[in-house]
């Protein structure tokens, strides 16, 4: 029978945790879920309801109301609705950068949507990316990766992608938002950015996207025993 596992990929912005996490579905016709993408819907709901990103148990609550769903995996698009509502595109927008991290560390907001993650893993198939995917959310998935790049690398492609939106940004001010962001990922008391025990840790700088993506397929024939 062809298993269908449950695949965690975690690793610090920019280290092209999505990208190779979509690429990675498509090839197996498994469901992605970006947990960061859930994290950003219920920011974009709290600076739309006005509420304060100090407000604990409103956040919370937010979070535990909150109905976020993935469409089927595009090629070209990953849409996520909140809602309802189409927030793909919002759900990147500069507010919601500046904000995400502090809705990310409270504790009520996390365990509201890491039982939202699991239990949309709970069918197997399904390739989860994130910060605390092999360590908190998903700690019996079948393979664990973590994802890390230099940080030249990280904002280099950063700006690319940027620069595909027709945003310019510098460099050095990318650098500087990434180190900030490393900072509180890992700094956090709560599920911080960590490498689980038992994750394959691939360095990504200097390899392609399709280089990465054919070194987890192989990975995930060998936990197949394929
Ligand atoms: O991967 P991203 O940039 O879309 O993540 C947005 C924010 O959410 C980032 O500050 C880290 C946080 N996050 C988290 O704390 N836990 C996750 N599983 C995913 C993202």
């Amino acid at each position: 029978m062809n298993k269908q596992l449950v695949i965690a990929i975690d690793g610090p912005a920019g280290a092209g945790k999505s990208t190779t996490a979509k690429e990675i579905a498509l090839r197996l016709g498994y469901k992605y879920i970006d947990t960061g993408a859930m994290y950003r819907a219920v920011t974009l709901l709290a600076l739309e309801s006005g509420i304060s990103m100090d407000s604990e148990e409103e956040l919370t609550k937010l979070a535990e109301e909150a109905e976020i769903n993935f469409a089927p995996l595009r090629p070209e698009r990953n849409t996520v609705y909140l809602n309802g509502r189409d927030v793909t595109d919002e759900i990147r927008s500069t507010s919601v950068n500046e904000n995400v991290s502090l809705v990310a560390k409270i504790a009520g907001v996390r365990k509201a949507l890491v039982k939202k993650q699991r239990e949309m893993a709970q069918s197997g198939g399904v390739v989860m990316d994130g910060r605390d995917i092999g360590t908190v959310v998903l700690p019996q998935a079948d393979l664990k990766i973590f994802l890390t790049a230099s940080l030249e690398t990280r904002a280099r492609r950063r700006m690319n992608e940027l620069q595909r939106r027709g945003e310019n940004v510098e460099l050095e001010e990318i650098k500087k938002n990434l180190r900030i962001r490393d900072y509180m990922d890992s700094a956090r008391e709560i599920a911080p950015l960590r490498k689980a025990e038992d994750a394959i840790e691939i360095d990504t700088t200097g390899m392609t996207v399709e280089d990465v993506v054919n070194k987890i397929i192989n990975l995930t024939k060998e936990v197949k025993n394929e």
